[in-house]
């Protein structure tokens, strides 16, 4: 082996001796740089005779191609590592599961009023919305309550410790009924404008309020506030009304509906509701789902209508109570609890 390839041995052992870009650039100066190996042997070669020059020359350069080739080599392997080392450590694995993110769903109370809006819109129901902190006049005055009345007590009531602009105090609307009162004196209005008498249809769902807390009430519950008026509109309707809700809602025969005599300052007579199922796990059973009656000529009057011209019904129905019934919830406290373990059920 002449001292040519030994050289060429030399550099590519320092080569492969390079970790890393920089200390590869390092090696190859000690071999091609200024005053590298190669280098100072090309500038003895002024020193030889012509001849000897040419060959010597020639053999240089040769060994000078192989180092190079070398530094090259050895250079793409670097890339190459430093490539693969980024790839590993930017590596992402596309078979891991998914984290997943929990489907939500609508609670079954929510479920229960979108239900029950459907159905009295099939049966040519408007539906409404208002405020869940009302006046007390809304609340209770404008209903027929007696200004003694226990309901209005704060035993019974949330008052708000202010009152609104025309100073009439103000509360946590302790039912839907005042729903009653907004949708008809608003509609009253409008036809006296246009001397039209049409019937009201109306159903108000949401948010009511008492003071109460134990397994069957809850301080918050749901009420669907119901009315229709019209120039002939009879306990009959409201029958054949609520049956029908019970029907679709239930999807069921077999029932039945019952007026139970009932009082309610706002409705004369009144009763409460009862259905009982014929078969499934509740039958037999009576269960009391809404107070009704007919509307009081004096909160006819108070909706701005003549109660000789404008009769019909109201009821309220215990939203949160077909909720139970439909899926089979024993604990009025779960529904309003938010825990995941009952809610998910729903989904
Ligand atoms: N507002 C009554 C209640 O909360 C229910 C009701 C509504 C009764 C409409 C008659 C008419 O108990």
């Amino acid at each position: 082996m002449n001292d040519l390839d030994t050289l060429v041995k030399a550099a590519q052992a320092d080569f492969a001796a390079a970790r890393q870009g920089a200390a590869l650039e390092d090696a190859k100066a000690r071999f091609l740089g200024k005053s590298g190996r190669v280098t100072e042997l090309l500038k003895g070669l002024g020193a030889l005779a012509p001849e000897q020059k040419k060959a010597r020359g020639a053999e240089i350069n040769q060994a000078k191609a192989a180092i190079e080739a070398a530094l090259q080599a050895r250079r793409e392997q670097l890339a190459e590592a430093e490539l693969e080392l980024q790839l590993q450590a930017e590596a992402l694995d596309v078979t891991l599961p998914g984290r997943g993110r929990g489907v939500g769903g609508l609670h079954p109370v929510s479920r229960t009023i979108e239900r029950i809006e459907a159905i009295f819109a099939s049966m040519g129901f408007d539906v409404a919305e208002g405020p869940e902190i009302e006046t007390d006049w809304m609340s209770f005055t404008a209903l027929n309550n007696p200004e003694n009345h226990p309901a209005r007590s704060m035993q019974d009531t949330f008052y708000v410790d202010v009152k609104d602009a025309q100073g009439r105090w103000l509360c946590l609307r302790p039912h839907t009924s005042p729903m009653q009162v907004r949708y008809a004196q608003a509609h009253a209005k409008a036809n006296a404008a246009a001397h039209t008498t049409p019937e009201i249809r109306v159903i108000a769902p949401g948010r009511v309020y008492r003071v109460d807390s134990d397994a069957t009430h809850s301080p918050m519950f749901h009420q669907i506030e119901g009315l229709w008026l019209g120039a002939n509109v009879s306990f009959k309707d409201l029958k054949v009304v609520f049956a029908s809700l019970v029907r679709a809602f239930f999807e069921t025969d077999d029932f039945d509906v019952r007026f139970r005599p009932s009082f309610f300052p706002f409705t004369e007579p009144s009763a409460e509701i009862d259905i009982r199922f014929g078969s499934g796990p509740l039958a037999g059973r009576w269960l009391e789902v809404a107070g009704s009656g007919q509307v009081h000529p004096q909160v006819v009057r108070n909706f701005g209508l003549d109660p000789e011209q404008q009769i019909g019904f109201a009821f309220g129905i215990g939203a949160d109570r077909f909720a139970m019934l439909r899926y089979g919830i024993d604990d009025l406290r779960l529904m309003f609890d938010g825990d995941l373990r009952f809610l998910s059920q729903f989904r």
